[in-house]
């Protein structure tokens, strides 16, 4: 596929006004994207868990306006109206104007929820851009008339990218890549795919609690901090070695082996806030609290023989990955020693999850 399959041919049908809900997870990387080039093309491929609970619920709704000259939309989360969100979402109208030529046509009221508080620091650009990019391709689809299912999440998944590169890696679950690897033929630097190959049954219902240790505003902006990986000293490096850790990933998700799988997410994890230290300007986006999960972990792993870990957005707090079967005993861990270094005792249970789903 290449950009040109997502331009339509003129659409066969005229719809008035109407409205669509869909509901999409966030995701939580792997291997990481961190470096873009221009039109939000990945520096490298990725890889994700889909989330299950934290997840952004988005009615658009439309109605035919007169003048084609100029976007028309208002925003609202949770009821109230936002101006702030606006800029962004023009940006993203911009991009994908070309691929959905009918948004100048019509007046939007963007109605959006998500089931985190908005104030979390956990990153709702994926889920909101997802359930948006949706929404905008389900409209479409009735312009069209027939779409065959593939096609539909291939385009949706193409335009959540031009809104935030990882927000693609939202529609589908359990795990989805992104960016073109010579291993997986079916990878594309323009959308999301499922992880084609063979999964071990310890990998099902794999456990995330992400711990808020900073709910603050991002200190750096995604775009500044992707900005970053341009002329840094040991960027070729990293786009080389996230290859060769997704090509690990893909023995280790067939064989099981969790050892293994903690050795890459935790230094997947670490090369990505040091490459944040090491570019210039330079970020320390990690706090005390950070780091005191991460060492309560690595005591916990070594007294006990949990395959427990870590991974990191790029922010402070942590996300903690387990298998299923380590729930009890890992979730009294949290409880009793993680739990006092989140701010003001806050996380989130969650788990891998299957993907977006409309709302009827
Ligand atoms: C650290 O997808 O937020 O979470 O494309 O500029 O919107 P934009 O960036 P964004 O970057 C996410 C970076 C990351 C790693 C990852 O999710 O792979």
């Amino acid at each position: 596929m290449t950009e040109q399959d997502f331009i339509p041919k003129p659409y066969s049908k005229t719809i008035e006004k109407g409205s669509m809900t869909w509901e999409s997870p966030s995701n939580i990387a792997l291997v990481k994207y961190w470096g873009k080039k221009e039109s939000q093309i990945p520096a490298n491929p990725s890889v994700s868990f889909t989330l299950n609970d934290c997840k952004t619920t988005t009615t658009l709704s439309f109605s035919k306006k007169k003048s084609e000259d100029a976007f028309s939309f208002d925003v609202y989360l949770d009821g109230e109206k936002k101006d702030g969100f606006k800029p962004k979402i023009e940006t993203f109208f911009k991009r994908i104007e070309q691929y959905v030529p009918f948004v100048k046509g019509y007046h939007f009221k963007i109605e959006t929820s998500n089931t985190f508080p908005h104030s979390s620091g956990i990153a709702s650009s994926a889920s909101g851009m997802s359930a948006l990019a949706l929404c905008l391709t389900s409209i479409e689809r009735g312009l069209t008339g027939d779409v065959d299912d593939k096609y539909f999440t291939q385009k949706a998944s193409f335009l959540a990218r031009l809104g935030s590169g990882s927000a693609c890696r939202s529609l589908e679950g359990d795990l989805v890549v992104w960016g073109q690897h010579h291993e997986i033929k079916e990878s594309s630097d323009l959308f999301g795919v499922k992880y084609p190959f063979e999964v071990h049954e310890k990998f099902k219902n794999y456990q995330d609690t992400i711990l808020l240790v900073d709910k603050g505003e991002k200190q750096v902006s995604s775009t500044v901090g992707h900005n970053l990986m341009h002329n840094h000293p040991f960027a070729q490096e990293r786009f080389k070695q996230a290859h060769i850790n997704l090509s690990a990933l893909i023995k280790v998700f067939k064989e099981g082996d969790l050892d293994e799988f903690i050795n890459l997410v935790e230094s997947e994890a670490l090369t990505l806030h040091a490459m944040m230290m090491t570019s210039m300007p330079y970020f320390i986006l990690m706090k005390p609290n950070t780091l005191e999960i991460i060492n309560k972990i690595w005591v916990f792993r070594q007294e006990t023989g949990s395959k427990i870990c870590f991974t990191l957005d790029a922010g402070a707090n942590v996300h903690v990955l387990y298998p299923q079967r380590e729930c009890e005993q890992v979730g009294e861990f949290i409880k009793n020693e993680l739990v006092a270094h989140c701010q003001n005792g806050q996380y989130i249970c969650d788990q891998i999850g299957f993907g977006a789903k409309e709302i009827v």
